[in-house]
């Protein structure tokens, strides 16, 4: 099938063949350029010998750089005691990556900023989404001993930038991916690949190798809803991207959780309770980065971060209780902040330990298909018989959150008490 959708900039018709990677290079080549002093640095950080000056130089030669390097890092994203006020200083205290890795990140947002057609598309809650993964990442990546954590950061940052030039480029065919995404809850990148032939890891991917990203960064944002393997940091940002959606904050386009893969729990040993701290340790500079990347020009009056962030503990009101049968906490955390993100009580149950059983309404059980999860109840229903008339589902791929919420929902009595 054959369509015509607008080229960039009002260029005229460009014919689309459905599955054309041919045409996602091309339309990526209308993209600007990233400022030269993007590349100079990332040539001189790649010099085992640079020294500090060397990078002050490069970067002092831009001045909009300058003031946005020196409002990071007094940002509580650093979170350092006393105030920086010159590029060598904050090279001294952060290292040249970092300062490299500053300016992709702001140039690369300053590259993206106007970009984007689709009103169905928010960008102001695409970028809190992204500053929440950013942090994440970072947070996580310390957990995980990753030796370069603003390299998780940039990462997590910058994962779904392939979003934006779609919604850029290929304007009509996203929206139709975003709009089956919603309504048939499958992950947004499947309807990606279904519509276009290729999904935004792709896209983001093409734009890197445009703007010269380092090869590792490139290879995450490709594949970072593929399987990590032993990638720390594809498995940071995997993580991470689960808890913004999770926790509600921002919103990407897609709100169905990636299930996460067995790997990336060994790669990142991190319990229930540390994942929570992290989330709630993260608002403040989740809000900063958003304001920073957020900002027009450093001369606007910062507007206060639109922050679409609840506590669970706000949200939560007297909706549905569901019991998740479950022997390991962690993988299923982000799920069950999602429901209690919707006004779900969730209480996690051992098969073999007692439980109120009668307070609960839904059970929820890990395992890979509907039989399995009615075999577990069948078992549950001898120990609690109150469980009888509960009706039982399984969450796993590719039974994404919004689709058992959706069920839920489906599933209360009218009596029951509804948000
Ligand atoms: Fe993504
Ligand atoms: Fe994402």
């Amino acid at each position: 099938m054959r369509t015509l959708v607008p080229g960039a900039a009002g260029k005229g018709e460009i014919p689309v063949s459905q599955g054309s990677l041919e045409i996602l290079v091309n339309r990526i080549k209308q993209l600007p350029a990233l400022p030269a002093v993007v590349h100079h640095l990332t040539e001189v950080t790649e010099d085992p010998d640079a020294t500090i000056s060397a990078v002050e130089e490069v970067i002092r030669a831009d001045q909009s750089l300058t003031a946005k390097v020196l409002k990071l890092v007094n940002s509580a994203f650093f979170a350092l005691r006393s105030r920086v006020s010159t590029v060598h200083h904050a090279a001294v205290i952060l290292g040249l990556d970092a300062l490299r890795n500053m300016a992709l990140t702001v140039h690369t947002y300053e590259c993206l900023a106007a970009c984007g057609r689709n009103d169905t598309f928010d960008k102001q809650a695409f970028w809190e989404h992204a500053a929440a993964v950013g942090i994440f990442a970072k947070k996580l990546a310390t957990a995980a001993k990753y030796k370069k954590p603003d390299e998780a950061f940039v990462a997590g940052l910058l994962h779904d930038l392939g979003k934006v030039v779609l919604d850029e480029y290929f304007a009509p065919e996203f929206a139709q991916a975003l709009a089956a995404c919603r309504d048939e809850a499958i992950p947004l990148a499947v309807c990606e690949e279904r519509v276009l032939g290729f999904d935004h890891g792709v896209a983001g991917a093409e734009v890197g190798r445009k703007w010269r990203f380092p090869a590792q960064l490139v290879e995450v944002i490709e594949r970072h809803h593929a399987p990590p393997g032993a990638n720390v940091l594809s498995a940071v940002v995997q993580l991470a991207d689960t808890m913004a959606k999770a926790w509600r904050i921002g919103a990407s386009g897609d709100p169905l959780l990636q299930p996460i893969n067995s790997t990336v729990w060994k790669l990142i040993p991190l319990n229930e309770q540390a994942l929570r701290d992290i989330v709630e340790a993260s608002r403040d500079e989740i809000a900063q980065v958003q304001e920073l990347f957020g900002a027009e020009d450093d001369q606007q009056q910062p507007q206060p971060p639109q922050a679409t962030t609840r506590r669970a503990s706000e949200a939560r009101g007297s909706g549905e209780r569901v019991a998740f049968v479950t022997t390991d906490k962690a993988p299923l955390l982000p799920l069950m902040v999602y429901l209690e993100e919707s006004d779900v009580a969730v209480r996690l149950v051992r098969p073999e330990q007692p439980f109120p059983a009668d307070e609960i309404e839904y059970l929820v059980v890990q395992m890979p298909d509907q039989p399995s999860a009615l075999r577990v109840k069948s078992d549950l229903v001898t120990n609690h018989p109150a469980l009888r008339s509960v009706p039982a589902f399984c969450v796993a791929p590719p039974c994404l959150p919004s689709a058992v919420v959706a069920d839920l929902r489906r599933a209360v009595p009218a009596s029951a008490p509804t948000r």
